[in-house]
């Protein structure tokens, strides 16, 4: 096998799929390793089912525990396995401990790695995400980034710039290929929505994972729900803190199970206002033109606030902040969507790693680090 794509989030299967499509495209021998992170089928195999991916070629089953525990059982599956496959590339995506493991993995095999979203930073190291992002770009040697400045930010961290392929965002190339079938009609009425809702996404650990933030959180929401019904696909991750705090079924609240991503992205297609702690979703909400309001101090995905529909809002502010959304519709700053999401990010990516594997190899002296600029 040449190209090995490790997975084990949500959001991991949307970026891979159009990787993997394009790949099959060029007839790049491939597989998928689902690391087995999210197991809920409604985190897992209903993204396989509407993104078209194929079966995994092996399913670690490592599930929840904490950061240790679950990298860890990340860590010793994925070295036996690669062992055992010895590809000629690993492809690793975001942010996830699924992606740090197989990264260092990698590192320590002596494996090539490729790592899809690089660069994006949110100068917040209290995110595992950040560490993860930071470790994984240091240690990769091909890196294809989303937004421009993730160049920058690679270069200022001592990554060499030939290792570095700014190509889009492929995530905007499944929300692409999704289109056609993201109908809001269906969803509404199953759920019993009224024509004009909210929908809202938590799952930050600064949001969900203590009761006091959790209390915060919950109070603004339901702010929110009393100018506008709020459907909220729960995450299995703060369901039950959130439930506590007051996130239940009542007045203008709906709390659902996680949605697949047809549903989910047609719910979001036809909403007058998102709310959400998301990576991913702040992206979606950019390309689809709805508003966004993101729970969080900070965001590694600027270019959704300068080049989209995202607000950076606090629990306090999100009540006020979403009744200006209601009223202003989706507004972007600059009237231009970020560069390159347009869909082909997949194939450029493909292209690179093709050309990489018959033999257009990184230079050993460009992946070196250099000792000016350690990382
Ligand atoms: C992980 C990622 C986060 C990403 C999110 C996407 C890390 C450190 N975090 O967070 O960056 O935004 O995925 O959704 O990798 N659980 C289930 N069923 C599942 C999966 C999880 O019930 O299928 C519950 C378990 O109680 C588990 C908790 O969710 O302990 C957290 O899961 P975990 O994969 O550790 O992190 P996420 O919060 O999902
Ligand atoms: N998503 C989904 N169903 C849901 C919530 C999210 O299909 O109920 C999709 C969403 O459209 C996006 C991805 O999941 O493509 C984002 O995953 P998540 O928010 O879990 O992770 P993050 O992007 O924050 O890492």
């Amino acid at each position: 096998m040449s190209v090995l794509h490790v997975l084990g989030a949500r959001p991991n299967f949307v970026k891979a799929a159009p990787v993997v499509r394009a790949l099959e495209g060029l007839g790049v021998p491939q597989g998928i390793v689902h690391t087995g992170q999210h197991y809920d089928a409604l985190m897992s195999d209903v993204f396989f089912a509407d993104l078209g991916l194929p079966s995994p070629v092996a399913n670690l089953g490592v599930g929840s525990g904490s950061h240790g525990k679950q990298t860890a059982a990340l860590l010793i599956g994925l070295e036996e396995l690669f062992e055992e496959l010895r590809p000629s590339l690993v492809v690793v995506y975001g942010d996830v401990n699924s992606t740090l493991a197989a990264i260092l993995v990698c590192a320590k095999l002596g494996i090539p790695s490729a790592h899809v979203e690089a660069g994006l930073r949110s100068f917040d190291r209290s995110m595992p995400e950040e560490v993860n992002r930071i470790v994984t770009d240091s240690l990769s040697d091909l890196l294809f980034t989303t937004s421009p400045e993730a160049l920058s930010y690679l270069a200022r961290e001592g990554v060499a710039a030939e290792k570095c392929h700014f190509v889009g965002n492929p995530m905007i190339d499944s929300l692409f290929s999704a289109l056609p079938s993201l109908d809001p009609a269906p969803v509404v009425s199953r759920l019993g929505l009224p024509d004009r809702y909210a929908v809202a996404t938590l799952h930050r650990p600064a949001n969900v994972d203590t009761p006091e933030a959790a209390r915060e959180l919950v109070d603004a929401v339901i702010a929110v729900s009393e100018q506008i019904p709020i459907v909220v696909p729960i995450h299995p991750r703060g369901r039950t803190r959130l439930a506590e705090a007051g996130l239940v079924d009542s007045g203008g609240l709906r709390i659902v199970d996680p949605l697949g991503y047809v549903d989910f992205l047609s719910l979001v297609r036809g909403a007058s206002l998102v709310v959400t702690d998301s990576g991913g979703v702040q992206e979606e909400t950019t390309m689809l033109g709805v508003p966004c309001l993101t729970v969080r101090p900070n965001t590694e995905r600027p270019i959704t606030v300068t080049h989209g529909t995202n607000r950076l809002v606090t629990p306090a502010s999100l009540p006020a902040a979403a009744s200006k959304a209601l009223a202003d519709g989706a507004s972007t700053p600059s009237g231009d969507l970020p560069p390159l999401w347009d869909g082909a990010a997949g194939p450029r990516i493909a292209r690179v790693i093709a050309s990489w594997l018959k033999g257009d190899n990184l230079s050993p002296a460009s992946r070196a680090v250099s000792p000016e600029k350690p990382l």
